[in-house]
């Protein structure tokens, strides 16, 4: 079976699973989850159960740091929506390369933006911001085939905030920066710590995938906390599949806790707390970026994350020079790449 088939995802969820859906009823085409659900299929007796997976509604004044990745002509961030980010700056948000990486990721128009300081998609809060995104790049060394090196840096059109200063994430900002510090993902997001560390991934992923249930995509935040994997332990659960886990990936969740992300948590944010007594956000390190799974929530596969601290994915972030995703796209463009996506998702739903 192909490697990458098994890898489920969905970098392009909206109008599919979403209540509100596109407006635009051409975009109900390419529902990446439901092709990658029935690509991987679920042993019997093993289904996953609902609620991110497994967890629980979230604000962002919690995940400040948090942005949804949506098409500005789907309308609305609902019906645009397809990926998570993370804001590393003012003007730089990171997210995964497979979210704005080849034909069709990016947002079916080939336009992103980025909703930031928003607990909820539809409505959206208000002092909530809506980004254009200017130029994304991804890592070189991105690999579709085994999702390597799966992040990519996107800059936004307008500041997020005026003036140099960023705003603290202390108080009740809910539009906050996590710098990104390799030191730190190190030192606090060691995945084969004994006892294993708690993680906390959030995103407005799919929240139930057991096979043969509709798609189920939160209007709200939500965030799960995941034990990190050890690197070992990860490696042998994915060679039952034929997937290697190299060195720009970090793991965690998995086991019998049916806790995961999902489709559409994709290129948001997997933190730990590096305080004790925990004093979130403020205390974040962020230890990785929302990657793939085999499906979500199987038990005994937990979910893989692209490593922070391996030093060419803080180099990729910290310079943004990559391959340039596709630069926005006229309407034309648009319907002919679309076309082109479909036939490629059939063979090989990446990520
Ligand atoms: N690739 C998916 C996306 O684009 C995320 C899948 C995460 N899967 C998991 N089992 N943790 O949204």
């Amino acid at each position: 079976m192909p490697l990458v088939a098994l890898l489920a995802c969905a970098a392009w969820v909206s109008g599919v699973a979403r209540p509100h859906g596109a407006s635009d009823g051409s975009r109900r085409i390419g529902s990446a989850p439901a092709l990658a659900r029935a690509l991987v299929g679920t042993p019997a007796g093993t289904r996953a159960k609902a609620s991110i997976v497994g967890g629980s509604d979230a604000s962002i004044a919690s995940f400040p740091f948090q942005v949804a990745l949506y098409d500005p002509r789907a309308g609305s961030p609902a019906a645009g929506f397809f990926c998570g980010g993370v804001i590393i700056d003012a003007t730089h948000v990171a997210t995964a390369a497979h979210c704005i990486a080849g034909d069709g990721q990016g947002g079916a128009s080939g336009q992103v933006a980025v909703l930031a300081g928003s607990s909820t998609l539809d409505p959206t809060d208000p002092g909530s911001v809506r980004d254009p995104v200017r130029s994304s790049t991804f890592d070189p060394r991105y690999s579709p085939v085994n999702s390597e090196y799966d992040v990519g840096l996107l800059t936004l059109a307008r500041p997020l905030w005026p003036g140099a200063a960023a705003p603290s994430v202390n108080g009740v900002d809910t539009i906050a920066p996590l710098p990104i510090d390799r030191g730190k993902a190190a030192a606090f997001a060691n995945p084969n710590a004994t006892p294993a560390i708690l993680a906390t991934a959030s995103g407005w992923g799919e929240e139930n995938p057991a096979p043969g249930h509709a798609a189920d995509y939160p209007t709200g935040l939500r965030s799960v906390r995941l034990p990190l994997v050890s690197d070992t332990v990860c490696e042998e659960e994915y060679a039952t599949i034929e997937q290697p886990i190299t060195s720009s990936m970090i793991c965690a969740g998995g086991g019998r806790s049916h806790v995961d992300t999902c489709y559409g948590d994709s290129g948001g944010p997997l933190v730990v707390d590096r305080d004790t007594p925990a004093r979130p956000p403020a205390d974040y390190v962020l230890a990785g970026l929302v990657d793939f799974g085999n499906g979500c929530a199987q038990p005994g596969y937990a979910g893989v994350y692209t490593r922070i601290s391996n030093p060419e994915v803080m180099r990729f972030l910290t310079l943004g020079i990559g391959h340039v995703a596709k630069p926005v796209g006229s309407q034309a463009k648009h319907k002919k790449k679309r076309k082109k996506r479909h036939r490629r998702r059939g063979r090989a739903p990446a990520g």
